[in-house]
């Protein structure tokens, strides 16, 4: 029998992850789980919120559900460090950027698509002042490892940096005046490697799913080297490979003005690790907000992958005696996680399932209502985290 890694991590992390693994089993996906130790209580008690032992559990079962994490500024997260552990010099880092890097997960997928009857659809005015609702059918790829994301970052440089930077022109005109300890720099590392299988496995997807265009997301007109050297990976793979497919440039900025006024017009869309990261809640926004927005990170070459909803751990829901939170979103990266793993027939049927339930509209969780998350919105006719489970599962 299959392995699965759960780390559940902070807040409704667990919740939703239960309850999806009720929807699995339900849906007959015969798993052993198998519960990694991440998150907040880690880093407090152990000073690592990202332990070895999670990490050798993850590359033994290689595919890992993941719920959600709570991360908090330096000063903050080093506050709460148990007393004994506040000599040892440690700095708090997000374990789900450590998961990414220590197993090279380069390849993220975030899907964005409309589901029919969901009251939290994108709308807008169009002619005469009726109202469109236009259908999104969006597939976020995100590099998922380098870029600013890479961690290479100095306050006040070391002098060989510093000094490195100098002989840059540009550096020496714009900051050459300022003092070297007011000066900060964060990298945005890109590397061809790596450029290239993102590029490359969104071509695959479009090709593979029907989508017209692959829209590289960046900003090449100002970050000429790292930008510009994926738009102009992404016209040599297309030359060469995709012609049936259209290749379309979009820059951030603008991409996040018309995702609003024409989204249904893209397709695939590529982008860097923090572009990537701000354009798949742009997208997500449109179909739903985070309570669906779910996503695949994986390693092609190890094919280690860790599947998680994009939402964070919203520790002010997580002691509400009865649940409130939408677990679409992590039912949806399970989803991804079995067709990650070639179960894609059951990965059909609880996708199918999920959208029965939407598209019934009987059963709503607090958002979708349209409520403020309080604790008496079950009172008031919000579906519970269990009972949209249990929505799903009856439709199976
Ligand atoms: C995401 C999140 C993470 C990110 C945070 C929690 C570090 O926003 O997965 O999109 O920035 O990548
Ligand atoms: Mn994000």
């Amino acid at each position: 029998m299959r392995t699965i890694v759960t780390l559940p991590g902070d807040g409704i992390g667990k919740v939703v992850l239960d309850e999806t693994i009720r929807v699995l089993n339900a849906a007959g996906f015969e798993a052993e789980y198998v519960e990694g130790d991440i998150g907040w209580e880690f880093w407090c008690n152990e000073g690592n919120p990202l332990p070895q032992r999670t990490l050798d559990l993850i590359a033994e079962h290689k595919i890992s559900l993941f719920g959600a994490i709570t991360s908090k500024p330096k000063d903050e997260a080093f506050g709460e460090l148990s007393p004994d552990l506040k000599e040892k010099g440690l700095i708090y880092s997000s374990p789900i950027v450590g998961l990414r890097q220590h197993f090279g997960l380069d390849i993220c997928l975030r899907p964005c698509r409309t589901y029919t009857g969901n009251p939290l659809n994108f709308i807008r005015r169009g002619p005469n002042d009726c109202i469109e609702e236009p259908e999104v059918d969006v597939a976020i790829f995100r590099q998922n490892t380098e870029g600013l994301y890479g961690g290479v970052e100095w306050s006040n440089p070391p002098e060989q940096v510093y000094d490195a930077l100098m002989t840059h022109p540009k550096f020496k005109s714009n900051f050459g005046s300022a003092p070297v300890e007011d000066v900060s720099v964060s990298t945005r590392i890109f590397t061809k490697k790596y450029t290239e299988r993102i590029v490359r496995a969104a071509f695959e997807h479009a090709r593979k799913y029907g989508y017209k265009s692959v829209t590289v997301c960046e900003k090449p007109n100002v970050i000429r080297e790292t930008s510009g050297m994926m738009y102009k990976m992404a016209q040599q793979i297309q030359k060469e490979d995709f012609h049936s497919i259209e290749l379309w440039n979009t820059n951030i900025d603008a991409q996040m003005m018309w995702l609003t006024k024409n989204p249904e017009n893209y397709g695939v869309i590529v982008a860097g690790n923090m572009f990537g990261d701000i354009v798949s809640d742009g997208f997500a926004g449109l179909i739903g907000g985070l309570g669906f927005a779910c996503s695949a990170q994986y390693n092609p070459e190890t094919g280690i992958g860790v599947f998680e909803p994009t939402h964070g751990s919203a520790p002010k829901y997580a002691d509400y005696p009865v649940s409130i939170v939408n677990p679409i979103a992590m039912v949806e990266s399970a989803n991804m996680m079995l067709d990650f793993i070639n179960e894609q027939d059951l990965a059909k049927k609880i996708k199918k399932a999920v959208a029965d339930v939407v598209t019934e509209g009987k059963v709503r969780t607090y958002d979708m209502a349209k409520m403020s998350g309080r604790a008496d919105v079950v009172k008031n006719g919000a579906a519970s985290t269990t009972q949209m489970a249990d929505a799903i599962i009856a439709k199976l």
